[in-house]
């Protein structure tokens, strides 16, 4: 039997080490999973004020301390990680996810479907969202609102995705729900990783809706 799992957790805005070590605190809740997903963002929250704020917290892919963290939670769990993350490629940013095997294998996923302020921070992913080979089986990666649109997760079934890793940072209603139809039309297990806790930024407070699921 394979299992998977993801950890969801309250962000703090900014702190990356006090994020790495909230997930410290749950990863032994999940110890025994080939497939752990973490949230969209994970170790730097979601409302940036603006984009120089989002460059100070990106890094490029597989280069830096997030892909240092993850590469030995993938060690040390013998699990495969998904991991949400600010990206940062020269001069442009992008909203993305990265998946590290135990064995240093690795895929990247630029989010194509940006939501509301993400379009004044982040560029669109320009390619279609990846699958590679993990412990647990063929792994599609796709990004929270991504969710809205039913081409992507069916993109990653044609391309033989076994599960789809979702991490996200959810404010509406209805992704966990639309989550079970993604699932059913394309006979793929899903893992929607949120996040719960609300940020207050620039005078705005968003909450988000935790409820992640399998
Ligand atoms: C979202 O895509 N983070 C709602």
């Amino acid at each position: 039997m394979t299992k998977i799992g993801f950890i969801q957790y309250k962000v703090a805005f900014g702190d990356k080490q006090a994020n790495m070590s909230a997930i410290l605190d749950h990863v032994d809740a999940v110890r025994g999973a080939s497939l752990i997903v973490l949230p969209e963002l994970a170790l730097t929250g979601y409302d940036f004020i603006d984009t120089d704020e989002v460059a100070s917290l990106a890094e490029p892919a597989f280069d830096g301390p997030t892909t240092e963290f993850i590469r030995d939670l993938a060690r040390d769990t013998g699990a495969a990680i998904v991991i949400g993350y600010p990206e940062r490629d020269g001069d442009t940013l992008f909203n993305s996810c990265m998946l590290l095997n135990p064995d240093g294998s690795h895929m990247n996923y630029r989010k194509i479907h940006l939501f509301s302020r993400e379009t004044t921070l982040f560029s669109p992913g320009p390619a279609a969202p990846p699958v590679i080979d993990t412990p647990a089986g063929r792994v599609g990666l796709m990004i929270c609102f991504d969710w809205i649109f039913p081409e992507t997760a069916r993109l990653l079934a044609l391309q033989g995705a076994q599960i789809i890793a979702h991490p996200s940072n959810l404010v509406l209603q209805y992704c966990q729900r639309a989550m079970y139809a993604r699932s059913v039309e394309n006979r793929v297990y899903t893992i929607t990783a949120n996040r719960i806790g609300t940020e207050e930024r620039a005078g705005r407070a968003l909450t988000f809706t935790g409820a992640s699921q399998i």
